[in-house]
């Protein structure tokens, strides 16, 4: 398959969107929960979080164009605090449901039956039953012209990971933390670690260790 830009341009809306959103490579599964200020809890799903910085601790992800109703949006905006949720693999078909476009009202926790939790005195949900909770308040919004998304830049206040899948040098063993990943907008997987590498440098034999 080659495809040119213009070719690109002529595929099916749904064709390219779940084309070119795979090509890009196999992304984490978030679930970002938010409290509107009247009180609404709101979760849904995002495939397009990313690492930004460690210090400060940032964390990005790509909204999609918001000239139609996006309650996390809205909801971040308003109040400047969210939840990144890591799904797991007992969780991808309710996070999946958490992307149908459900009225302001409704909550997707009870909805899709995940469970919520409040953590210290975070103002925005969590999910129960991810083993990585990210509390996050809102840094950047920025705008990307080229197709009227935006990059939502958060530093994280709260992290909550159980001890257990952390090592002592701070990698945190999400494959034992059974978190999912997702190819596309539709394709789970879970997660089969290979090997970790020492930091490379010019000239030097990389030490390996398992995971
Ligand atoms: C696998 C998958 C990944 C998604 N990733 C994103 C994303 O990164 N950014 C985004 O704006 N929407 C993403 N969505 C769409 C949102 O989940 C969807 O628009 C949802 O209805 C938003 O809910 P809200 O209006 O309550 O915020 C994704 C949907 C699916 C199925």
């Amino acid at each position: 398959m080659l495809l040119t830009g213009e070719d690109i341009g002529a595929l099916e809306k749904r064709y390219r969107g779940r084309f070119i959103n795979a090509v890009t490579g196999v992304k984490s599964a978030s679930l970002i929960g938010t409290k509107s200020k009247g009180g609404d809890e709101n979760l849904a799903l995002f495939s397009s979080v990313v690492h930004i910085g460690a210090h400060p601790p940032l964390i990005g992800f790509v909204m999609r164009p918001v000239h139609v109703e996006r309650h996390t949006y809205k909801n971040i905006v308003s109040t400047g605090h969210y939840t990144i949720n890591g799904v797991t693999d007992r969780m991808h078909e309710r996070a999946h449901q958490t992307s149908a476009k459900y009225p302001a009202g409704t909550s997707e926790f009870e909805a899709c039956g995940i469970e919520k939790v409040y953590l210290e005195k975070f103002s925005a949900p969590f999910c129960a039953e991810s083993a990585v909770k990210i509390g996050c308040v809102l840094e950047d919004d920025i705008a990307i012209p080229a197709n009227n998304t935006r990059l939502i830049v958060g530093r994280i206040v709260l992290l909550s990971v159980p001890g257990q899948y952390v090592h002592a040098d701070g990698y945190v063993d999400l494959a034992a933390a059974s978190v999912a990943a997702i190819t596309g907008l539709d394709g789970y997987h879970s997660l089969n670690p290979v090997k970790r590498y020492s930091h490379a440098e010019p000239e030097k034999k990389l030490k390996q260790t398992f995971p």
